[in-house]
């Protein structure tokens, strides 16, 4: 394994989004940020378009997604703010938001995503959290592949969290068809998914000028925390050694996904995992930081890669 200089910020946990692209003229590119419409999604593509970039809100309540443009126009005075349908859960959905997306991408943020949910499956039988922050970002990144490597220099920024560490990508039984079921060890699955796919895509793609790096984006109260009664939530800040005092501003909580897609310091850096605005070093045990040696492991990467293929082939 080569070991690479992390790379460090002048930022931290409690910069904002516009903070860290302040200075950073985005004009001329053009984004998506899925589930635009709610949480960290908003401040993100907020962000984006105060500092000139053209933002598709990629989004399943179009209604929602119309209102957050129309406050973001007002917000930064950026008009070009587009708003399209896509429900990452339903694969005719990720093709036909791809097929009508028309020239180049310069920063696609997969950031959309749902959090210990119960026990739900898509048609194909597919467990719901893998099917959403994993498969259905992957399918709509492989399907804008082409648009990606037009731009030059793309980048494609993978929302995952410190839930990875719950759980490995359990190869052996992805579905939960053989072991019981679990809302935060499926989650982990899938945030751990979220980043071997910037491992592996950029393996495969930085010879495009394309580049992806995995965030975690910090504790937010949005509506990701639906599933979660306020006790258990209580309850598992206190293990990882947060309490309420440290839950982030939904601002503070897009800036990492922000310096992710824009930072001039990021330029050419792919593969890699931040928290609070800089690349996190490996976890330690005990601790709720850094990232899963698991997760940035290049076979279970190729791996996934293949097998994710192969799951939307089928
Ligand atoms: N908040 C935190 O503390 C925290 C911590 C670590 C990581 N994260 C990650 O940060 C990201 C953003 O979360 P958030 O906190 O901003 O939560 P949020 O407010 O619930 O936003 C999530 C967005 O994802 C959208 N979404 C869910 N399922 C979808 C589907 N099938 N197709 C398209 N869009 C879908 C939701 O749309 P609807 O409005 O239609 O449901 C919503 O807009 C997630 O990937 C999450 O895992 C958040």
């Amino acid at each position: 394994m080569t070991v690479s200089t992390p790379i460090t910020t002048p930022f931290g946990a409690e910069s904002t989004a516009a903070e860290v692209v302040d200075g950073i003229d985005l004009t001329g590119r053009r984004a998506i940020v899925t589930g635009g419409a709610s949480g960290i999604g908003v401040e993100t593509a907020r962000a984006l378009a105060g500092a000139g970039a053209e933002v598709t809100l990629a989004v399943r309540n179009a209604e929602a997604g119309e209102r957050t443009a129309a406050d973001i126009t007002e917000t930064t005075g950026n008009k070009r703010l587009l708003v399209a349908r896509l429900d990452l859960a339903d694969q005719a959905s990720v093709a036909a938001f791809a097929a009508q997306w028309d020239g180049p991408l310069h920063i696609l943020v997969n950031n959309a995503g749902i959090m210990a949910s119960p026990l739900m499956r898509t048609p194909e039988g597919w467990e719901m959290q893998f099917a959403t922050n994993h498969l259905g970002h992957f399918a709509l990144a492989t399907r804008l592949h082409g648009a990606l490597a037009a731009a030059g220099r793309a980048r494609v920024v993978s929302v995952s969290s410190s839930a990875h560490l719950r759980s490995p990508v359990v190869f052996e039984d992805i579905g939960f068809l053989e072991r019981p079921y679990e809302p935060w060890a499926a989650y982990g699955q899938s945030k751990t998914a979220n980043v071997l796919f910037a491992v592996e895509a950029t393996r495969r793609w930085a010879g495009d000028g394309v580049t992806v790096n995995a965030l975690m984006p910090g504790g937010i109260r949005t509506g990701l925390q639906r599933y979660v009664t306020d006790e258990e939530l209580d309850r598992l800040r206190r293990q990882s050694g947060g309490d309420g005092a440290s839950w982030k501003t939904p601002e503070q909580g897009a800036a990492t996904s922000v310096l992710v897609a824009t930072s001039p310091l990021l330029d050419g850096v792919g593969g890699r995992y931040f928290e609070d605005c800089n690349e996190a070093g490996l976890n330690q045990p005990g601790s709720r930081r850094g990232v899963a040696a698991y997760a940035l492991d290049a076979d279970s990467a190729a791996l996934l890669w293949q097998v994710s293929a192969d799951m939307l082939a089928a």
